[in-house]
């Protein structure tokens, strides 16, 4: 008997048919290649974890002033489009589907690599006191605090609006299947949602209609590319990852799920705070979201298939998205599915190593029975 029969069952995501409910998580890799354009060896990583019922990418800058760290990857160029396609290609060739997560870093990032050296860009002009950007140095890298910010005027947000547009554009001749906006853990679209950080005497900030404006109004330019079907917005109520301290998360989260609601989005994920510190959620809260928003609700942080299984047959999530567990384990839903045990995630290169830490973590052999694995490297 299947042990997780709802987690492996099939579902539609708005106008995506998933095989099942195990999602890929987005994950960070810093692995692109050069001009930050995604490569052979990324094309091999998610190729490799296509049989997640859907991917979402490793978070991808809409512009070079959207960036936070070093070799992350962009949309935004013809080179990176091309990187994508071929990506998108390698997923498709073994039936996964694959989503872009679309990113701007706002104040996580440092002047050396921003545009002419020029400070990083932020609602209002408030550092992020511990968080840390990562700059070329040397050969190598170093990590920094984050310097500046200086706060956005109202022209430039209009233009970062059109920078996701013009990035969804981009990603819809590259293939992919669908775009996340990533409003989430600390970066500019948290960073205008957060009572912390946005200070905003203008349209875009002050109270909680004016600070969640900029979400919709990218929400509504990223589905005049690829539709509402095919459109999901990632938050992160309660974290405090990268400084954030709001205090009306909730309210906030209710507000934006209606919002979504109301324009028909495919899904709303949350990334709950435990991963990486905040007040847990509430039953009430996580209730509360389901009563607000009407498409599929995805969760993530910390999950084992068991507890996964538990949120989704008690109708709180439609699927649950797996960070570390996917990132170690390129053949997850097939482990879950034969209960065999999980390669651990070796932090050590997450962020670094190649194809080491990244392409070389073991699947189950076909041929020798489930419970063995491929020591690929031995
Ligand atoms: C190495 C690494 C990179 C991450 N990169 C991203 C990212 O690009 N975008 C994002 O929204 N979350 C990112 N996260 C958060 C994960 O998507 C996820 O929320 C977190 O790992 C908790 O889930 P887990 O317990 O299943 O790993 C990252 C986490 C890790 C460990």
């Amino acid at each position: 008997m299947m042990l997780y029969p709802n987690l492996l069952s099939s579902t539609i995501i708005g106008d995506l048919k998933l095989s099942n409910r195990v999602i890929m998580a987005p994950l960070t890799r810093m692995r692109a290649g050069p001009g930050n354009a995604p490569t052979k060896l990324n094309a091999e990583y998610y190729g490799q974890r296509a049989s997640a019922g859907l991917i979402i990418t490793e978070a991808t800058q809409i512009s070079q002033q959207g960036q936070g760290y070093l070799d992350t990857p962009g949309i935004y160029t013809d080179e990176q489009e091309a990187g994508w396609k071929h990506v998108v290609e390698r997923v498709h060739s073994r039936s996964g589907l694959i989503a872009l997560q679309l990113w701007h870093v706002g104040r996580i990032s440092h002047s050396k690599l921003q545009p002419n050296n020029a400070l990083p860009v932020a609602p209002s002009a408030i550092p992020a006191p511990a968080a840390t950007a990562r700059i070329p140095h040397e050969d190598g890298f170093l990590r920094v605090l984050c310097d500046g910010p200086r706060a956005l005027e109202l022209e430039e947000i209009l233009g970062i609006v059109n920078d996701y547009r013009n990035s969804a554009i981009r990603a819809k001749r590259a293939g992919f299947d669908a775009i996340e906006v990533h409003a989430a853990n600390g970066y500019l679209l948290n960073q205008f949602l957060s009572t912390n950080t946005n200070q905003r005497t203008d349209s875009y900030g002050g109270c909680l209609e004016n600070r969640a404006r900029i979400v919709l109004d990218v929400v509504d330019a990223v589905v005049s590319v690829f539709g509402a079907g095919r459109v999901g917005v990632r938050l992160s109520p309660n974290g405090i990852f990268n400084d954030i301290e709001d205090t009306d998360a909730e309210e906030m989260t209710s507000y934006l799920a209606r919002g979504f609601s109301e324009r028909g989005l495919a899904y709303l994920h949350i990334a709950e705070p435990d991963w990486a510190g905040g007040a847990p959620l509430s039953d009430e809260f996580r209730k509360s979201i389901r009563d607000n928003f009407k498409g599929a609700l995805i969760f993530c942080s910390n999950y084992t298939a068991a507890k996964a299984e538990k949120i989704i047959s008690s109708n709180i999530a439609d699927a649950v998205a797996f960070g570390r567990a996917f990132l170690a384990n390129p053949d997850l839903p097939e482990r879950f599915r034969v209960s065999s045990p999980l390669n651990e995630a070796d932090s050590k290169t997450f962020y670094c190593g190649a194809e080491i830490g990244y392409t070389d973590y073991p699947a189950l052999t076909k041929d020798k029975g489930n419970s063995e694995l491929e020591h690929k490297n031995s």
